[in-house]
């Protein structure tokens, strides 16, 4: 059986746009796959190192969110990156075969720069001098979350391609330098995953641009957030006719209202100006709330063991070292340093 790792950063709760991008497939893989899934919270402190305070709620949400969403723990292996002191060796290790350039090269890092710029996050300046070291080599670290569980597959949305480019360029140095089958080589599985709009239209689904609906979120909320989606806006009054296509109402209804014939039947009518927005969007919701039924009744299982969750987390943790801890000890040996104890 071949090895998946993924993970996410726990900076908050999941939303509809994690389950089409990622936690779908999750649970469709974990029945192929020998799954880990890691919650990295280190990599998050890149950025909020502080505010550290959110990490470890943050932590059990996206655990209730993995439990909720049907990831089954009985397959899958959870794994807190904080945890796992293998993975922090091998990324020191990693940090010796990658110069200072290519690391500003990462497209995805050097997105995030910029972005953090124009933000105008007070640490990041406008030299490289400015930019934390601790930000600047977590794709390094990554490779090293990676390559800790010789993951032969990692599933991502295309922006952490570079990440998984990156780590592949570290094993080949290192199997160069120190022989084959030091460390695995990993491949990114970038599915054909959609990308979900956010509720204000945009392109994309995210926490930080407040246009997100959790998939912890109640049906009165649904209802609210879908009430105020953004729709076809030249339609002011329901006899005009409107747009179905990129229009987010008819992507969700697309996405998550198993009705096709009353999707169908709501696409021709707005498209000839006969149905309000009103009936399409109470339709939306209704379906979205009953697709999220099934999660919110697992994840109040779980809720209401909290403790469960987090020793599930940990226990999983130290099933999982024996992976990375096998793996560092074949670098070690091979670089002639002592064996670990
Ligand atoms: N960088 C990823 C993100 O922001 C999260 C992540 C950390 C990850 N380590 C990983 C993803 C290893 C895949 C494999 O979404």
């Amino acid at each position: 059986m071949k090895t998946i790792l993924t993970g996410d950063r726990p900076t908050g709760p999941l939303h509809l746009g994690h389950y089409v991008g990622s936690l779908a497939s999750r649970v469709k893989l974990q029945n192929e796959y020998n799954t880990f899934i890691l919650i990295a919270d280190i990599q998050a402190l890149t950025d909020h190192f502080d505010h550290p305070e959110i990490l470890k709620v943050n932590t059990l949400e996206v655990m209730l969110d993995y439990l909720a969403v049907g990831l089954d723990p009985n397959k899958v292996t959870f794994v807190l990156q904080s945890m796992v002191p293998e993975i922090h060796e091998l990324a020191i290790h990693y940090l010796n075969h990658v110069t200072l350039s290519r690391a500003l090269r990462n497209p995805t890092v050097k997105g995030e720069i910029g972005e953090k710029r124009e933000r105008g996050n007070g640490i990041f300046g406008i030299e490289e001098f400015d930019i934390p070291m601790g930000f600047l080599i977590y794709p390094i670290h990554q490779a090293a979350d990676i390559t800790a569980f010789d993951a032969d597959l990692v599933p991502v949305g295309e922006d952490q391609l570079p990440m998984i480019e990156q780590a592949r360029e570290i094993v080949r140095k290192i199997n160069n330098m120190f022989g084959e089958g030091t460390l695995k080589e990993p491949e990114g599985l970038v599915g054909n995953f959609g990308r979900l709009p956010g509720i204000d239209g945009k392109a994309k689904m995210s926490k930080s641009l407040g246009n997100a609906i959790y998939l912890k979120d109640d049906p009165k909320t649904v209802e609210e957030k879908v009430r105020q989606m953004y729709t076809d806006p030249k339609r002011i009054r329901a006899d005009i006719p409107g747009t179905v296509e990129g229009n987010p109402v008819f992507i969700y209804h697309d996405a998550f209202n198993p009705d096709t014939a009353q999707v169908e039947d709501f696409k021709q009518r707005y498209r000839e100006g006969k149905v309000g927005d009103v009936e399409v969007k109470k339709a939306l919701a209704a379906a979205i709330n009953e697709f999220l039924a099934p999660m919110h009744k697992r994840r109040s299982h779980w809720e209401s063991r909290l403790g469960e969750v987090e020793f599930m987390l940990l226990d999983h943790t130290q099933k999982a070292r024996r992976t990375t801890k096998e793996v560092l000890t074949r670098l070690r040996e091979r670089i002639g340093l002592k064996k670990l104890g």
